[in-house]
């Protein structure tokens, strides 16, 4: 008897396409994406710059809006400029105010997501900023302003404000970009842990070697044509590449071909 598990994504995308246009001409950024997301996985959107991840991670969020194509949230169709209450996101320029310390802007973004009419009081908003920078290994540096944090830090808290609202989903544009070796290794821990914690997560990223023990699976994208969506190890035998950037430069030289 064959035993098949069905499992119902927690994102569907179907062939979302987006075109900027402008007076300086048109620009095909995204051409039909499909693909589902599964509740629990990681799926990282890799390619190089220009190549669509903001375009398609902007949709997603529903701050601009697509072309064509259409995106279920438990098969709720999401609506561009409707808000997304289940989602936690880091832009890839996410830059908080300076002047704030780690824990006012934790404290204020944790109150931000909380669903409409909910009272909260400043024990429980201190209990909770305690816990998320706990998450994140920022709790030394609560008092800390954000003007005086390293990179890796800024991005630790950025990833603590994208899930201060206990998302079921956490979009991340660009996680590891900027950041030292460390800094890089500390949020692919962080994002692991968090997947441990069984969150579903999607992010994009144009650097590849450090995701490779991240993700579930990736999609490669190049040109805004989604050129490969599975395994890491699928997509290594495909090209007969020893690791992701190999197997990478090849799937760009048959892209441009
Ligand atoms: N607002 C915009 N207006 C016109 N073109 C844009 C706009 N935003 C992005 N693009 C273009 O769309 C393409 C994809 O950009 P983007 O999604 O930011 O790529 P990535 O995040 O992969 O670097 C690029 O050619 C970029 O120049
Ligand atoms: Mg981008």
């Amino acid at each position: 008897m064959q035993i098949t598990t069905q499992t119902t994504p927690i994102l569907s995308i179907r062939d979302l396409s987006k075109t900027y246009r402008s007076r300086e001409g048109d620009v095909e950024a995204l051409t039909n994406l499909s693909l589902d997301l599964e509740r629990g996985e990681i799926i990282g959107i890799l390619g190089p710059n220009g190549a669509g991840k903001t375009t398609a991670v902007k949709l997603i969020m529903g701050f601009i809006k697509a072309t064509r194509g259409n995106i279920t949230f438990n098969h709720e169709e999401l609506k561009a400029a409707e808000p997304r209450p289940h989602f936690g996101y880091l832009p890839e320029s996410f830059r908080p105010n300076p002047n704030l310390t780690v824990g006012e802007y934790i404290g204020m973004q944790y109150n931000l997501a909380l669903p409409a009419g909910t009272m909260t009081n400043r024990g429980e908003t201190a209990t909770k900023v305690s816990t998320l920078l706990n998450q994140v290994g920022m709790e030394p540096f609560a008092k800390r302003r954000i003007a005086r944090l390293s990179k890796g830090m800024g991005q630790r808290v950025g990833i603590a404000q994208a899930i201060a609202g206990n998302p079921e989903l956490i979009i991340l544009d660009e996680p590891t970009s900027g950041l030292d070796p460390i800094g890089k290794s500390e949020v692919i821990d962080l994002l692991l842990e968090l997947k441990n914690e069984g969150k579903t997560i999607l992010f994009c990223s144009h650097i590849l070697a450090e995701v490779e023990r991240l993700c579930d699976r990736i999609g490669i994208i190049v040109g805004g044509n989604l050129r490969f969506l599975g395994k890491v190890d699928n997509f290594l035998a495909q090209h007969q590449a020893d690791d992701l950037d190999e197997g990478f430069k090849k799937e760009i030289k048959c892209a441009t071909l």
